[in-house]
């Protein structure tokens, strides 16, 4: 099956080789290219270039682009799709006083959605994650990473990873799962945080393992939630797997954590609302992708990450939804790509990077995804006729896309 789109408006995103992410002042440049086209074969990009270069080319089906941008699919490097019900009556808290931290304090927040994950069938986990899945696709996410982490108990946490390879099975976009045991500690475990740690490291990994259930592992971070020594058993476990550290860290308060991630080559450190001069310092050099979640920041009011700042010092920047039922209930990622400018002073040229190709090393993806390049896979946003690409972060309530492409096939024609 050969699909070939012309004249297209704007193509975004568009590089002659392979690059895995970009840093620093080379976010600020997203190569593009004017009145193009792109050729795809099955479920690969096949070739691309402006329309006055275009060779004869055969086709099974032509889809002409004129007035709108294309671009790379989003690449999603850490969600919490995977989830049952939801808490809507924490938000109305949170709009009448408490705080996070304050709901959380009183059994709310992770052990509320952990007591309904526990009470729910996984048929309809599945069932409700699917349709979340659906929806950001919808919304362009051609990739992305899903973790666990609302089961603290063995048997919750496998069903949610099982819920995730079921997802991997029968949808065509990249899923990465991410194993979050050490999440919060369950009630039981409040006065016995090494009796927990002992059931994620003894019981829970081997069974995972065992199933192949998961690609990396993760922990919070967090004062009241895991210590960096708490943190540094959990990487030190999951390395024995193969599994790389995704680190929930850095989100309400620094206490060197991040340095104790890159110390073991975590492939990303996620949040980072509050971040030192020291945390940079660290970051300088590393593999190491930091990872801002703008929706976060924005729904539950807290700073935003400091990425001017992060960007200034040459660091590179991913841009991910979080999706989940406390923090995020959203997974859009062009709100996130608009957040970042209009509230982090993202560049969209910057924000667009960070949303692409940086997302995609976020989540391991890079080789596959995250860029026009031949030879990629063909996951592809087709917008409606827009005058620029400007317009994607510009117009932030508008669903500005028309087609989705995953795998070189139109998943979604509005
Ligand atoms: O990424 N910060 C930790 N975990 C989630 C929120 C979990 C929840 O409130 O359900 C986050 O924001
Ligand atoms: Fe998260």
């Amino acid at each position: 099956m050969r699909i070939l789109l012309t004249h297209i408006h704007e193509l975004l995103q568009v590089r002659e080789t392979i690059i895995n992410k970009v840093s620093g002042a080379e976010m600020a440049d997203l190569p593009l290219l004017n009145n193009a086209y792109l050729l795809i074969e099955n479920d690969l990009i096949a070739d691309f270039g402006p329309m006055s270069e275009m060779p004869e080319l055969s086709f099974d089906q032509k889809i002409n682009c004129k007035g709108r941008v294309v671009l790379p699919t989003w690449c999603d490097s850490h969600t919490h799709i995977v989830y049952a019900g939801s808490r809507e009556q924490e938000f109305v808290d949170r709009i009448n006083g408490l705080s996070y931290e304050e709901i959380a304090n009183r059994g709310g927040g992770i052990l509320n959605s952990a007591k309904n994950l526990n009470a729910t069938s996984e048929d309809e986990i599945y069932e409700q994650s699917r349709k979340r899945l659906e929806e950001v696709i919808s919304q362009g996410t051609g990739a992305v990473e899903i973790k666990s982490g609302y089961g603290l108990s063995v048997e919750g946490e496998l069903k949610m990873l099982r819920v995730i390879k079921k997802l991997k099975e029968n949808y065509s976009l990249p899923i990465k799962a991410t194993f979050l045991g050490a999440h919060a500690f369950p009630t039981e475990f409040k006065e016995n945080h090494q009796g927990y740690i002992d059931v994620i490291i003894n019981e829970m990994l081997p069974k995972i393992a065992a199933e192949s259930l998961a690609d990396y592992i993760d922990a919070f971070l967090e004062t009241g939630y895991f210590s960096v020594e708490e943190t540094q058993q959990i990487m030190e476990a999951g390395k024995k797997y193969g599994l790389r550290a995704k680190i929930h860290v850095n989100q309400f308060t620094a206490i060197n954590g991040i340095k104790a991630c890159v110390d073991y080559d975590a492939l990303s450190v996620d949040h980072l609302e509050v971040v030192t001069d020291e945390d940079i310092k660290v970051l300088k050099n590393a593999n190491t992708m930091p990872v801002a979640l703008p929706s976060c920041s924005f729904f539950i009011s807290i700073p935003y990450t400091p990425a001017r700042k992060m960007m200034d010092a040459g660091l590179p920047l991913a841009l991910a939804t979080d999706f989940n039922p406390g923090t995020t209930p959203s997974g859009n990622m062009n709100l996130v790509v608009a957040t970042a400018c209009i509230k982090m002073k993202m560049t969209p040229e910057e924000a667009i990077n960070a949303a692409t190709i940086n997302g995609a090393y976020a989540m391991g993806v890079s080789q596959t995804h995250g860029s026009i390049t031949i030879g990629k896979k063909a996951n592809l946003i087709i917008t409606k006729p827009i005058s620029s690409f400007y317009q994607i972060p510009y117009a932030f309530g508008s669903n500005l896309i028309e087609d989705v492409l995953i795998d070189g096939e139109i998943v979604r024609r509005f």
